[in-house]
């Protein structure tokens, strides 16, 4: 069997390992001819880029190695594709067409939910495809892991680590701002790691006053710093954010996103100095800890298997205990958000760091 591969959507920690684990476990045990790279996702298709051949000699040094060696983008939907100012054009044809070509039997896609519905609706045009789950997000259907979330769990622990030592300082309160898009896995798990003091998550919309009586109880108790951590996608109950009203002496909190507004509230109520930061992408950029590394090979080498055993349309899966696969279609636009009964969740509770129900 040919392959294709290709990394679609924003990077994340862990796709080269994927890549060299899909190139070894095809070439080496399956015997199979040849792994195409495809570059800049699938764009690679539509705009005929020039695949790069893979083989076990020219993926090695990659497992520890952040970003893709493919590139990406993740403004190429080949369904609507960009053709001009505002405009998308279906370019779909093409893209198949180009996978004929180029002699592709299956293409494995490394993306997250974007590019694994892209996955899908070219599945339902005769493609076989194989998707793994990429996201540090963490929020993709069917698997309990994605690659790339547990490296950026330990980055955003690591910078709450340094945080506290300047907050401690200073005597500040800092808010941490963490990605997540929609979901609040990695505010959730770097906020307990890292020792918050509150954790905002979109999934316990937080209550304002328990927010500020929370600090206030805090500096009574003699703790002269705070660290309060806002998933990106954070709302207050209710969801209207100008409940956030900010105080004197705020910090510019017009500037920025929720992060902004938590620290403008909450600096004019407390009247403690108050800093942001916004961690952004350092949370996706650099190699992936161990933990991914194994992760991204076990799925490189399941998404092949699976290959093997004559599946497709599926994506690789991991259940805490074990890797398998399930269908695309539960899959495609799905979305996964930290249960209301996660453990962690309910040990975050129990230390007093959820301010909301
Ligand atoms: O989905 C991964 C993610 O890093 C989100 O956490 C974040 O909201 C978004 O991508 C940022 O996207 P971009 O790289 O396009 O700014």
């Amino acid at each position: 069997m040919r392959l294709g591969i290709l990394t679609g959507g924003g990077d994340a920690p862990g796709l080269n390992a994927v890549i060299r684990a899909v190139v070894r476990a095809a070439m080496r045990t399956h015997g199979w001819p040849a792994v195409l790279g495809i570059p800049e996702g699938f764009k690679g298709l539509v705009e005929r880029l020039d695949p790069i051949e893979l083989t076990p000699f020219t993926t090695r040094g990659l497992i520890n190695r952040g970003g893709t060696i493919l590139h990406t983008t993740n403004r190429a939907n080949p369904f609507q594709y960009p053709v001009g100012e505002d405009r998308y054009a279906d370019r779909s044809d093409e893209a198949i067409q180009r996978i004929e070509e180029l002699g592709i039997d299956a293409l494995v896609v490394l993306g997250g939910d974007g590019s694994l519905s892209i996955a899908h609706k070219l599945a339902a045009k005769g493609v076989r495809v194989m998707g793994t789950p990429k996201t540090i997000d963490n929020d993709i259907q069917g698997t309990e892991l994605c690659f790339g979330h547990q490296t950026a769990v330990a980055t955003a622990t690591d910078a709450l680590d340094r945080l506290h030592t300047t907050a401690e300082s200073h005597h500040r309160i800092m808010v941490v701002e963490l990605m997540g898009r929609y979901a609040g896995w990695i505010a959730l798990r770097a906020g307990v790691a890292g020792a918050a003091d509150a954790i905002l998550i979109p999934e316990t919309p937080f209550e304002p006053d328990r927010l500020c009586a929370r600090i206030r109880d805090r500096a009574q108790q003699g703790a002269t710093f705070s660290i309060i951590v806002v998933a990106e996608g954070a709302k207050p109950k209710g969801g209207d954010v100008s409940v956030l009203q900010p105080g004197e002496g705020v910090y510019q909190a017009q500037l920025g996103g929720i992060g902004h507004q938590v620290a403008g509230m909450l600096e004019g109520v407390t009247h403690l100095e108050t800093r942001v930061t916004v961690l952004g992408h350092v949370q996706r950029g650099g190699g992936p800890v161990a933990q991914d590394r194994l992760l991204a090979t076990h799925y490189g080498v399941a998404a092949v298997d699976a290959l093997a055993r004559g599946e497709h349309n599926s994506m690789v899966t991991f259940d805490g205990q074990r890797i398998g696969t399930i269908p695309l279609e539960q899959v495609a636009g799905g979305f996964r958000p930290v249960p209301q009964d996660h453990p962690l969740l309910e040990s975050a509770r129990q230390l007093g760091v959820i301010l909301g129900e």
